[in-house]
């Protein structure tokens, strides 16, 4: 199987004025062709610099980044990118920010302008193409950045904490809706979080990472079936991959242990 997106040996060391800082080391890993793999841990171990490498926005200091077979080593243009923070213009209707990318790319305007609204209308904001970004809800926004994500037909999409500014019932549908647009497309997806439950639920494998320096912790396999159901996170299985991940974070310290709790 062909790989998407492949980490080798990746290490980042950043110049502060303080010193250097180390925010990853020994990062190995690949996104296999159609895969989806959940990159989870605390704030601050490297998930962002980890996704900023893969879009080629930032060069690794050790190491190699290859998309689909090719050296990384300036911005890539064949992905998809949804950040934390939508970045939808306001001035712009809903359908005009999906637009964007297809603008930016001369792309068939007709063509893709079907493709535009049969995206958002697959997310649910069918109607909403002529409103501003400003008269959606949080949750409204983030659908329509993941169809500007999507309207190119990138193979690979990247995503940093989409969900992260979400409010927790918005986000679980979010999740769904996540995991029904991936499981039509089939994308190659890497997906940062900071969500046991969220990472789990969603992957194919969760690249779990521990902090200073950001390494990697251990890959988890999600052997779940698929399509996921949302009474599936009460499952044996599920919570016995909740149990072993957070198993994970005891060990380094991240979270304390049961024995630890009164
Ligand atoms: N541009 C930068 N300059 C200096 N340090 C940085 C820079 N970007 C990230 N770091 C540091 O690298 C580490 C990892 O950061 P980041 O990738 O944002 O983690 P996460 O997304 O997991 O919260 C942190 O210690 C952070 O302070
Ligand atoms: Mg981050």
């Amino acid at each position: 199987m062909s790989v998407a997106l492949r980490f080798a040996g990746v290490g980042k060391l950043y110049d502060t004025p303080t010193g250097t800082v180390r925010a990853l080391e020994g990062i190995t890993v690949d996104v296999k062709q159609g895969e989806f793999l959940s990159v989870l841990g605390p704030s601050g171990c490297g998930k962002s610099t980890l996704l900023a490498l893969a879009t080629g926005l930032d060069l690794p200091s050790e190491g190699r980044v290859e998309v689909a077979g090719r050296r990384v080593d300036r911005p890539v243009t064949d992905v998809g990118i949804v950040f934390q923070t939508d970045v939808l213009l306001d001035w712009r209707t809903v359908l005009g920010n999906v637009m964007l990318q297809v603008e930016m790319r001369e792309l068939d305007a007709a063509r893709y302008g079907r493709r535009a609204r049969d995206l958002l209308r697959a997310v649910g904001l069918a109607g909403f193409e002529d409103k501003r970004p400003y008269e959606l809800s949080g949750g409204m926004r983030q659908r329509a950045s993941i169809c500007r994500a999507l309207v190119h037909d990138p193979p690979l999409l990247l995503m940093d904490e989409p969900f992260g500014a979400l409010d927790a019932i918005t986000r679980e549908q979010m999740v769904m809706e996540l995991h029904r647009v991936w499981n039509e497309t089939r994308k190659s997806v890497m997906f940062v979080t900071h969500d046991i439950g969220e990472a789990i639920f969603l992957a194919d494998r969760v690249l779990v990472m521990t902090p200073r320096p950001g390494r990697i912790a251990e890959i988890v396999d999600v052997d779940l079936p698929r399509p996921r159901k949302v009474e599936m996170r009460e499952s044996h299985a599920f919570l016995a991959l909740v149990a072993h991940v957070r198993n994970l974070f005891v060990q380094a310290g991240i979270l304390q242990g049961d024995r630890h709790t009164a």
